[in-house]
């Protein structure tokens, strides 16, 4: 989905910053890209990248929330238990620090994957990570969602409104989103 709205903001003249986890899509030639591999690389990439010079950050990617606590440097060896404990921590919320943290005026979008009560839970995301817009899909469904080309997606906004856009290409909705992400831009100016 992140790509096909860098490919749309491209094609509407838009000067692309694009940071992307590793995935299995060639970037767009246009776009400035940054190739991250950790939730920790793309916080880094993110904080360096995101200025008053940027108009809108879309924060689409499913960062890891949370990562091991300690990276072995050799290889673990089978022990005799059955069973192993690994113990995580939690990341930190990139598009929760936007705002606040990282000091971010501009359109703020963040997006919301879910396999139940997705208005509830996007709603909770619109105003615990300061946004203008969250984006919402359901997944765990075969049709929408991650590693297919379709989607369908909910919009919820801070004045309580919200939007349905059915399911289509995920390159139609990258133009849609990037025109509403235009006029959210136009409001606030
Ligand atoms: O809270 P949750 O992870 O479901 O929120 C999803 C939104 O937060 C997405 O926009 C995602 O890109 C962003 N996110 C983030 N940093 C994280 C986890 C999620 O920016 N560590």
């Amino acid at each position: 989905m992140g790509y096909a709205i860098a490919e749309a903001a491209l094609a509407r003249g838009h000067e692309v910053i694009l940071i992307s986890g590793p995935v299995a899509l060639a970037a767009p030639v246009a776009a400035h890209t940054i190739h991250v591999i950790s939730a920790a690389e793309m916080y880094a990439a993110v904080e360096g990248q995101i200025s008053k010079k940027v108009d809108a950050g879309i924060f689409c990617a499913a960062v890891a929330d949370y990562r091991p606590l300690t990276i072995a440097d050799q290889k673990i060896k089978k022990s005799g238990e059955s069973r192993m404990e690994l113990v995580l921590e939690k990341t930190a919320d990139i598009l929760g620090c936007a705002r606040d943290e990282m000091a971010f005026t501009g359109t703020l979008v963040g997006f919301a994957a879910e396999t139940n009560n997705l208005e509830k839970h996007a709603r909770h995301k619109l105003t615990t990570k300061k946004c203008d817009l969250i984006i919402a899909n359901h997944v765990g469904t075969s049709e929408t969602g991650f590693d297919v080309d379709e989607n369908e997606l909910h919009l919820f906004y801070p004045d309580g409104h919200s939007k349905k856009l059915p399911c289509q290409t995920k390159a139609l909705l990258g133009e849609k989103v990037i025109e509403i992400i235009e006029k959210l831009g136009d409001a606030g100016a």
